[in-house]
C-alpha cells in the first residue's frame, strides 16, 4: 500500500524513513509547506494526494487542528485510509471525522496519537472487546516525564530540561501543551473515548509543571517521594471523570521506575485485572513505529478506532479525591484543610486532608486570580 504523509517533521521524517524499508508499505507523496518542495516526492498540494489513485493511505502528522482537519476529511472523503497522531484534532473533532470515516468505508486509525510507541489505544480497543474497563491512566507525556525525571535524578534546572527535551523531538512544536497537562489531558480524552465510549469535552481538570521548582523537587526526596504527571479517568455515572496533575509517589509504585522520555499507561479490566504498558512515550521513532503499527492494523482489515457509540459527555471530577502537596504564600494557607504544614520564609508547604479534585483545581484556581504562587500535586496513597 502506498502511503501519503501530511507533514514533515520530527515524526513525519521518521515515519517515511520507516515506510522505505516496511514490508506491504511504500511511501508516496510527502505534503510540505509552499516553498519546502526540494525533492521529486514532495508536494505542496492536498489535491496531488487526494487525486492520486496510487495513495491507498494518508499519515497526519501535521499536528493541530486545522488544516489538518480539512485535510484528512478530503482524504477520507475521497476514498483514503488515514492514520494520525494528532491527538488535538482526535480529541476535538473524532467523532465527526469517524463518521466520514464510516460512510465511506475506509479506516481512521490514531494509536499514534497517545503514549508515542507504547501501544495503549491498540490494546485498550482490543480489551473492549472482551472485557469491561474499569479505569484508564498513566504518565502519558514523554517531555514532562523526561523533565520530572531529569530534574529529580540531577537536580537540573526547569528551563534547561526543558531545552533538551525539544532538541531531542520529544515536545511539541510549541511546548505549553506538554508543560500545562493539556497534552496529557487529550491523550486521556481519547482513552476514555474508546475505553467508555464517552469523549469527555468539559468539566476536565490538567495541572502541569509550570510552576515547579528544584526546591519542591528537593521537598519530594526528603518525603521520600517521586513527582510524574499523571492522567486519570474512569466512568462515573453516566459520564466519566479525567483529570492530569502532577502526582507525588512513593519509591514502591511503578512510575517511580519511569524514566526519561517513557511513559506509563495502565488500564484496569474487570476479568483481567491491572494491565500496564511502558515505553517510549515520544521521539521520532517510537512515534513513527506506532503509525506503521496503525497502517499494519488497516492492511489487516481494522477500521475506525472511535467506538461508533461514542457520545461527547461533561467529565464529573467531583467524586474522586485524595491529599495534596500544596506549596503557597503562608497568607493564603488557611484557605486549604490541612493535615500538616510546614513555613519558611513566607512559603507554606502544606498537606492537606483529601480533596476532590474538583475542589483542589478550583481552589488552586481562585488562588492564583488573587496572585498567589501555587504549585500543586496529588499524593498517591
Ligand atoms: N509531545 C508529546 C510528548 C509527543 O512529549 O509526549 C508524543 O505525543
Amino acid at each position: 500500500m502506498k502511503v501519503a504523509i501530511l507533514g514533515f517533521g520530527t515524526v513525519g521524517q521518521g515515519v517515511y524513513e520507516m515506510l522505505q524499508k516496511a514490508r506491504d508499505l511504500e511511501p508516496g507523496p510527502v505534503l510540505v509547506r509552499p516553498g519546502k518542495a526540494d525533492a521529486d516526492y514532495k508536494v505542496t498540494d492536498i489535491s496531488a494526494i487526494t487525486g492520486a489513485p496510487s495513495v491507498g493511505a494518508v499519515v497526519e502528522v501535521l499536528g493541530g487542528i486545522e488544516p489538518a482537519r480539512t485535510w484528512v476529511e478530503q482524504a477520507l472523503q475521497a476514498g483514503k485510509h488515514v492514520v494520525t497522531a494528532n491527538k488535538a484534532l482526535v480529541a476535538q473533532c473524532g467523532p465527526e471525522l469517524a463518521a466520514v470515516a464510516r460512510e465511506k468505508g475506509v479506516a481512521l486509525l490514531f494509536s499514534a496519537a497517545c503514549g508515542g510507541g507504547v501501544p495503549f489505544l491498540h490494546n485498550l480497543a482490543l480489551s473492549t472487546r472482551s472485557d469491561d474497563i474499569l479505569s484508564v491512566g498513566g504518565i502519558l507525556n514523554g517531555t514532562t516525564n523526561y523533565m520530572l525525571d531529569a530534574m529529580q535524578s540531577r537536580g537540573a534546572d526547569y528551563a534547561e530540561v526543558l531545552k533538551d527535551a525539544q532538541q531531542l523531538g520529544y515536545a511539541e512544536a510549541d511546548p505549553t501543551a506538554d508543560v500545562s497537562g493539556l497534552d496529557a489531558l487529550r491523550k486521556i480524552m481519547l482513552a476514555c473515548a474508546v475505553a467508555f465510549e464517552k469523549l469527555p469535552c468539559e468539566g476536565l481538570y490538567n495541572e502541569g509543571i509550570e510552576s515547579l521548582t528544584a526546591d519542591d523537587v528537593r521537598h519530594f526526596r526528603g518525603m521520600g517521594y517521586t513527582c510524574r504527571l499523571v492522567a486519570k479517568g474512569g466512568p462515573v455515572g453516566d459520564t466519566v471523570f479525567a483529570f492530569v496533575e502532577p502526582t507525588l509517589v512513593p519509591a514502591s509504585a511503578a512510575e517511580c521506575a519511569v524514566k526519561d522520555n517513557y511513559n506509563l499507561a495502565r488500564y484496569e479490566a474487570k476479568c483481567a485485572g491491572d494491565i500496564v504498558l511502558i515505553g517510549q512515550g515520544a521521539g521520532r521513532y517510537p512515534t513513527a513505529s506506532a503509525v506503521l503499527r496503525d497502517l499494519s492494523d488497516v492492511i489487516a482489515g481494522q477500521r475506525v478506532m472511535m467506538p461508533q457509540a461514542c457520545v461527547r459527555v461533561t467529565a464529573d471530577c467531583s467524586g474522586c479525591g485524595h491529599p495534596y502537596y500544596v506549596r503557597l504564600p503562608e497568607a493564603f494557607a488557611g484557605k486549604l484543610p490541612c493535615d500538616k504544614v510546614a513555613v519558611d520564609n513566607g512559603i507554606a508547604r502544606v498537606i492537606t486532608k483529601a480533596l476532590t479534585v474538583k475542589e483542589m483545581h478550583d481552589t488552586a484556581a481562585a488562588l492564583r486570580t488573587r496572585g498567589a504562587q501555587v504549585f500543586f500535586a496529588g499524593i498517591e496513597e
